[in-house]
């Protein structure tokens, strides 16, 4: 019989990362599951069962929290298959208002944790053969109006994702990313919980709705998979139809 495969997951204790380790769970994995409050991965933990699953809290901007995260799952797992990087922060703001305190912050949590991670990840991924998703945003692949900390940081994972393909296709390990739009988790909370705001953004949703986290965990899984083995360097939009349009106005509506 086959060895059981094994994922990290980062951010896990919410949103899209709980959905992954949940989804990847059920797919028979074993699951890593990080973030920085133990009580939400315990919860997230639970809700897995059994022993298969390995809550590593800390956090991935701290190169010592983030070897951590990878040595504990090589010596409770013996390997390792797949990296989600999905923790991230969101900090909106206008360029006069964000300190350079909070702009550094940004970039270390959504850029210089996934680097920190890879790093650390990629000779148990050479020898597994395995595969990288990041998560990244539509946020990547145009502005935000008050978004543009946000936004290069997601630029960044898309480029990242991109230029770590090539150098790895050779090694057998594959680097994707996905890209949300508006998805009903903790970070959306302020769109979402705010129903004037949240019409705002369904009129740019082809399909009318905000995405669930399981939506964006389907596609994660499916990345990950073998059916996706000549698939690298790949950004997959999980947007409802969002980055399908240029941005001028439905005139039917
Ligand atoms: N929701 C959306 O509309 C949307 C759209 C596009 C893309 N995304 C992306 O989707 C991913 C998941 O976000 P989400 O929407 O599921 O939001 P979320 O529920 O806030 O999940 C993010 C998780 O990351 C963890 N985290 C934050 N900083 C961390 C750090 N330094 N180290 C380790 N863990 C950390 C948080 O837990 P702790 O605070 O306990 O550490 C949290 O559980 C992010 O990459 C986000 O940018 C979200």
């Amino acid at each position: 019989m086959a060895e059981q495969k094994v994922v990290i997951v980062t951010g896990a204790g919410s949103g899209m990362g709980a959905a992954t380790a949940k989804r990847f769970a059920k797919d028979g994995y074993k699951v890593v599951i990080n973030g920085r409050t133990q009580s939400k991965l315990q919860k997230v933990a639970d809700e897995i069962g059994g022993d298969e699953v390995l809550i590593v809290a800390g956090d991935i901007s701290n190169p010592e929290d983030a070897a951590n995260i990878v040595q504990q799952t090589i010596d409770s797992f013996g390997r390792l298959d797949v990296l989600v990087n999905n923790a991230a922060i969101a900090i909106f703001s206008a360029i006069e208002d964000l300190s350079l305190e909070d702009w550094n912050k940004q970039l270390s949590i959504n850029t210089t944790g996934p680097f920190l991670m890879i790093k650390n990840a990629i000779s148990h991924l050479e020898k597994s053969k395995g595969s990288i998703v990041n998560v990244s945003s539509v946020s990547g692949l145009g502005g935000d109006w008050n978004g543009f900390a946000y936004d290069a940081t997601k630029g960044a994972v898309n480029i990242m994702t991109q230029a770590l393909a090539l150098d790895f296709a050779a090694k057998g390990v594959r680097v994707n990313a996905v890209a949300p739009s508006l998805t009903d988790t903790d970070m959306a909370a302020m769109v979402t919980q705010d129903p004037e705001t949240l019409e705002k953004f369904k009129t740019r949703i082809a399909m009318k709705r905000v995405g669930q986290p399981e939506e964006v965990a389907d596609v994660i899984a499916f990345l990950a998979s073998h059916d996706a083995r000549f698939v690298t360097g790949t950004i997959l939009p999980v947007d409802g139809g969002l980055s399908a349009s240029n941005g001028q106005p439905n005139m039917s509506e």
